[in-house]
């Protein structure tokens, strides 16, 4: 696993593709599971790639060095050592027939396997992550998603310690043994790459469904977990049914298999995984009950449980040929998720929320030291790109091919791409010529945003001339360098805009429509409007069609004019973000300046307009009052100032809070229903609203908003009204409240690990002084344990990502701190060390001050001997 800094680990490249030698027909696994070790025997028929030119190649099989190999055979004839070659992660055979079979039996130990790659135990049940590279870590394979096969699995264990034995595709058979153990054993008929294999092992229980395909399967599905969360998943369920109904409605896609089973995990690196027939969930991502559960857990259930089924068609019918493609089927199926959530709920919310995702972190991303292509030309350690840019800028990249084809071209376009793919792994420019073909439509400049990094800027102004009637928009597109890439070639960028008379009214433009989507392809371009009447105000990138950093010169009341006029949604809640920016970075320079904050009015009366506007949809109300974070705040800035970004944000929150305070008191008491909990759009978008305005109440810091704040936090039915209430005292001035708040919230909920985890996250949020003193106190708390990514994440993630004061601590303690957590995840779970890297990685745009702690941080780091590939990359590309 480990290797040291001084034998540099080995960059992969794209350019050097190959073939495989091999191919796979079947690939047979057993599996005896007990509680020292694990014995795998496989048993896969090889065939020599017909594709090969060179006939001598040898079989390379990938194999994790953990492996322990005890068997080797070719048609039943065992192999000596001298008959293959075992050289770091890889095992190579030479002089091999044309076709054979391969045995092969290794021993690994799954309740040692920290890394949560492979077949690990969470909480004393057997589970397994294979993707990207974890079925090395189970045998020796050609792990790899070009190599695909169809596989059986039997599964042997202990049957009273693990009843529910599951693998991909049917139960075909099963049985019992004399010595208390069992098998079952499973057979999928679809050919899979080796990523997409599971297996589970446990005491677990079920919730049980079905769903008739439009073709008329019947389709078993079945949802597990332990026992004590069985009551947590009717939502997933409900989520399950909707994203079936959805993709054959909007994709025509049915589902292939007679079951599909989701199976809930507490130990895992990441969100979910689609693997063939038996998705496996953190349970973060599929368990939710009214009484545990937020709102936006409910919406991120949904969510997840319908990208990972969307998989099915966008990852597993059809693969990606190599991991450099991971955005084919990532971007793909983020794009499908988010219009099945926009489906289900507020389009435009949605949108608003998935943008300020990208604006936020991907476009950080793109600026920082880890900047990489959608689809990359090289990697160190894959499980590193499993990023933003690969999942929400690619995202993007499929969007805009739908709004540059439309929505029925688009459809014909993946329906050729499924047609013509079935079966296969392909490429981001397969997919991309599925949508040339069906468009007649040169894809060539598009696929540039596959290729290169970086967030375009696009600086837009508008020429009006009266005698003609005549508009005028100037783009200008630019492209920062990134990492390997100095200079970039002009982008297509799609421009969704309209036109707005001197009443708010879309002009009707020349196409007889009054949205229109711009084609800018080259650095500087114009486009020009007839029969303009009047000087018209411009709305620009309507929907975000292009993952682009757009610039308009806006004056205060055209933004204000396009808060209330706009017809696009999405860029009436964009204007008000844009109002509340450019006065925020004033409020910033008054800071560094020592200059005394005063809040300019027109930000005050915005938020009175948006409040007394009774046709905005009250979900939106909420985004449009949400102050822009310190994250964007920063993503924004030249150098990053910590301090003046804190402090300006919590100033122009108390003022418009004391300022609208009777307004923000109606709004919360209007928004109070005695219904009981429903998790349905209006109810959230109702829910939302109420603890926004109570945010504000609280932010006055008058105590009889505390008294409202403990009421509700007393009264509520349900964990948003609850946590919310409990957040906001647990960061309010009130701290002898924050403390028995907190308190008894534990007290009820100690054994509900997920709320847990929000009780810790709401602590390592506090900005109150001594921050790091609370996280370093929580870490020896009975409630965190430092091998559970979920527990990991709620108290050091969030403390490093979201306290910004205590984490930038001048004194360089916040820095120290995360190195130490780091140093000691990198042996135990590298994915997960490596991502905590992500706010050391910026350190080039602090002060001088910071930079220089945060650098010595990443290089004690280095120096603290032997790195994982997974933090060893990370590091050098931040520090080159
Ligand atoms: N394919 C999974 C998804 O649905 C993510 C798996 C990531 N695993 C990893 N080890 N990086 O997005
Ligand atoms: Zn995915």
């Amino acid at each position: 696993m480990s290797q040291s800094v001084t034998e540099q680990p080995s960059v992969i490249y794209l350019k050097d593709y190959q073939t495989p030698a091999f191919l796979v027909e079947s690939t047979a696994l057993r599996f005896e599971l007990e509680e020292e070790q694990a014995l795998v025997r496989s048993q896969v028929q090889y065939t020599r790639n017909p594709d090969s030119a060179d006939r001598l190649r040898p079989l390379i099989l990938d194999g994790h060095e953990s492996l322990e190999l005890h068997r080797l055979s070719i048609d039943g004839e065992v192999l000596n050592e001298q008959d293959y070659r075992r050289q770091g992660e890889q095992l190579i055979i030479s002089e091999l027939p044309d076709s054979f079979v391969l045995e092969c039996v290794t021993r690994i130990e799954p309740q040692n396997n920290t890394a949560l790659e492979g077949l690990y135990k969470s909480d004393g049940m057997f589970c397994t992550q294979c993707e990207a590279e974890g079925f090395r870590r189970i045998t020796f394979y050609q792990d790899r998603p070009d190599v695909m096969a169809v596989f059986e699995t039997t599964v042997v264990a202990d049957k009273q310690s693990y009843p529910v034995l599951l693998s991909n595709g049917n139960n075909v058979d099963s049985g019992e043994e004399d010595d208390g153990r069992h098998w079952v054993r499973w057979q999928d008929p679809f050919p899979k790459p080796a990523y997409l294999f599971a297996l589970v092992a446990g005491n677990l229980e079920f919730i049980e469904d079905q769903y008739t395909t439009a073709s008329g399967r019947d389709v078993v599905l079945r949802i597990f977990a332990e026992a004590k969360d069985l009551d947590k998943l009717d939502h997933a369920m409900l989520s399950l049914k909707r994203s079936m109904q959805w993709d054959e409605q909007v994709y025509g896609r049915e589902y292939d298999l007679d079951i599909f089973m989701v199976v809930a995990v507490d130990f895992f690196n990441m969100g979910a995984m689609e693997n063939k027939g038996l998705n496996i969930f953190n349970t973060s991502c599929v368990l939710a009950h009214p009484e545990t559960t937020v709102d936006t857990g409910f919406q991120r259930v949904e969510g997840v449980v319908g990208h990972e089924y969307f998989h099915n068609w966008s990852g597993n019918r059809v693969t990606c040929r190599d991991w450099f493609q991971l955005s084919l089927k990532e971007g793909f199926t983020v794009f499908r998720d988010a219009e099945f959530s926009a489906d289900m709920n507020s389009r435009t919310v949605k949108r608003i929320e998935d943008v300020t995702l990208l604006r936020t972190a991907q476009f950080a991303e793109d600026s920082g030291p880890m900047a990489h292509a959608v689809r990359p030309a090289s990697f160190i350690e894959i499980s590193n790109f499993y990023t933003l840019t690969v999942y929400e800028k690619g995202a993007e990249i499929v969007r805009m091919l739908h709004t540059l084809l439309g929505e029925h071209k688009f459809r014909q376009g993946s329906d050729l791409y499924f047609k013509r793919h079935d079966g296969q792994a392909v490429t981001t420019d397969d997919f991309v010529q599925a949508m040339a073909d069906v468009s007649g439509r040169d894809m060539t400049r598009f696929k540039l945003w596959y290729s290169q990094a970086g967030t375009p800027r696009v600086a837009v102004s508008g020429e009006y001339d009266a005698a003609s009637q005549r508009y005028t928009l100037h783009m200008r597109q630019s492209c920062s360098p990134t990492p390997e890439m100095e200079t970039k070639q002009p982008f297509l960028i799609p421009v969704a805009m309209g036109l707005l008379d001197q009443h708010g009214r879309d002009i009707t433009l020349a196409s007889g429509n009054t949205t229109e989507v711009l084609e800018l392809v080259s650095t500087e371009q114009s486009f020009v409007f007839e029969n303009i009447p009047v000087e018209p105000v411009p709305s620009l990138l309507r929907g975000f069609s292009a993952p682009v950093k757009l610039s308009f010169p806006y004056d205060q009341e055209q933004l204000v004019f396009l808060m209330q006029h706009d017809s696009d949604g999405f860029n009436r809640w964009d204007a008000a973000q844009q109002l509340a920016v450019s006065i925020l970075q004033k409020l910033i320079t008054d800071y560094q300046q020592g200059s005394p904050l005063v809040l300019d009015n027109a930000l005050i009366d915005a938020y009175r307009l948006v409040m007394s506007d009774v046709s905005l949809d009250k979900a939106m109300v909420a985004k449009v009052l949400s102050l822009p974070s310190e994250a964007y705040l920063s993503e924004l800035s030249d150098e990053i100032d910590v301090d003046a970004i804190y402090q300006v944000r919590k100033f122009v929150r108390q003022t418009l809070a004391k300022a609208l305070e009777s307004e923000f008191l109606s709004l919360y008491q209007s928004n109070c229903s005695g219904d009981s909990y429903s998790p349905d759009a209006a109810s959230v978008a109702r829910r939302s609203l109420k603890n926004l305005a109570l945010s504000y109440l609280m932010a006055t810091e008058r105590t009889e908003y505390l008294a409202l704040a403990r009421d509700q936090f007393a009264q509520a039915d349900n964990m948003t009204d609850s946590q919310a209430a409990l957040s906001l005292v647990a960061h309010s001035v009130h701290e002898q409240a924050a403390d028995e708040l907190l308190e008894q919230f534990y007290q009820r909920w100690q054994n509900e690990s997920l709320v847990v985890n929000q009780w810790l996250a709401i602590q390592a949020a506090n900005t109150r002084e001594a921050g790091l003193q609370r996280v370093e106190k929580l870490l020896t708390h009975p409630a965190y344990d430092a091998s559970n990514p979920n527990k990991i994440r709620s108290l050091v993630a969030v403390f490093c990502a979201q306290n910004l004061p205590n984490f930038h601590n001048l004194d360089g303690s916040g820095y120290r701190f995360l190195a130490d957590q780091i140093i000691v995840l990198n042996k135990q779970n590298p994915q997960i060390a490596s991502r905590l890297l992500t706010p050391l990685t910026r350190w080039k745009q602090y002060s001088e001050a910071r930079q220089s702690l945060m650098k010595a941080e990443l290089e004690r780091i280095g120096n603290s001997g032997d790195l994982s590939k997974d933090v060893y990359e990370v590091l050098s590309k931040s520090l080159a």
